[in-house]
């Protein structure tokens, strides 16, 4: 076994020689095994380097994107409470919102991304929970990300802020701190609270792989979601565990060629007369962020 493979472990059932072994052994921490549901060697290792990626203490895997986002709600919101949604958040998010949420007696609201004083005039003490989006889904605005962080941390202390980091995947910025997003002073701290992961798409990289994560700093909030997720029975298969391992290993490399591919292309419609608009995340986030890759002389103008 090379020294960044790990084996594939399958299992349901395990075993101990007791009942008091079986009891001493805890899952929530990751210290021992007791059940395939709540983790394997294999699950273990892919969490470890996700946090490790995005500057988490604490991951645990969903069987996709979408159940990253659902954990997320299920866990941390009940009935009286809201959640805030972008305007340009991934569809099904509002969806579950729209649907399964308001069965369960739980509000959402929408605000402009890009106006931070639109999220201050959205946010209510009954506010528990902000989706934050960067960039957005299918718009692709990169919000002021900072910006949005202070005034939830100012004027709703008591609501968690939530990432979907699909499409910054850990590569583009650090969501648990954000100061790398801006270049702004170390100790100037600023993060998200949680951060989810379609490890669908940019991780597992094959287009074969349906996964997803839930990143956190905060052992507490770690506990609460760990509950949740093994009274749900969110496992995932140990095959595409090991697939999405396998792609880890070129995220870097493959992330920063599509976004060297996109900026080609995006400069590439600016010249053309019939687009009448060219959305994309440069340079206002991503641009900034990543500072790599090739740029072509228009890129970065006018989009
Ligand atoms: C931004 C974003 N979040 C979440 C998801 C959900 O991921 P999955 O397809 O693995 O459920 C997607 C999928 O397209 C996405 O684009």
């Amino acid at each position: 076994m090379g020294r960044d493979t790990t084996g594939v472990f399958k299992a349901s059932t395990v075993f101990f020689p007791n009942v008091a072994a079986l009891r001493e052994r805890r899952w929530i921490d990751k210290s021992a095994y007791t059940y395939g549901l709540k983790g394997t060697p294999t699950t273990y290792v892919l969490e470890e380097r996700l946090a490790t990626l995005e500057g988490a203490n604490h991951v645990m895997l969903v069987p996709s994107g979408l159940a990253a986002i659902t954990l997320i709600d299920m866990a941390l919101l009940k009935s009286g409470d809201e959640v805030l949604l972008p305007d340009n958040v991934y569809a099904p998010s509002l969806s579950f919102a729209q649907h399964e949420l308001a069965n369960w007696g739980i509000t959402h609201a929408r605000y402009d991304q890009m106006s931070v004083v639109s999220l201050s005039e959205a946010l209510t003490p009954a506010t528990k929970l902000v989706w934050l989006e960067a960039p957005g889904s299918v718009t692709l605005e990169f919000p002021d990300l900072r910006g949005l962080v202070r005034c939830i941390r100012e004027k709703a202390p008591q609501a968690l802020i939530a990432l979907d980091n699909t499409w910054g995947s850990g590569v583009a910025f650090k969501p648990f701190d954000l100061a790398r997003v801006d270049g702004s002073q170390a100790g100037d701290h600023l993060g998200v609270d949680l951060s989810a992961h379609a490890l669908t798409k940019y991780p597992s990289g094959g287009g074969d792989v349906m996964m997803g994560s839930v990143a956190c700093r905060d052992p507490a909030l770690h506990h609460r979601l760990a509950w949740s997720h093994s009274r749900l029975g969110f496992g995932v298969g140990v095959d595409d565990v090991a697939a999405v391992i396998k792609g880890l290993a070129t995220l870097d490399l493959r992330y920063h060629a599509q976004d060297a591919a996109a900026r080609r292309i995006a400069a590439w419609c600016e010249r053309q007369p019939q687009f009448k608009r060219v959305l994309s995340p440069a340079p206002a986030g991503l641009a900034r962020a990543i500072n790599t890759g090739p740029r072509t002389s228009r890129a970065g103008q006018g989009w």
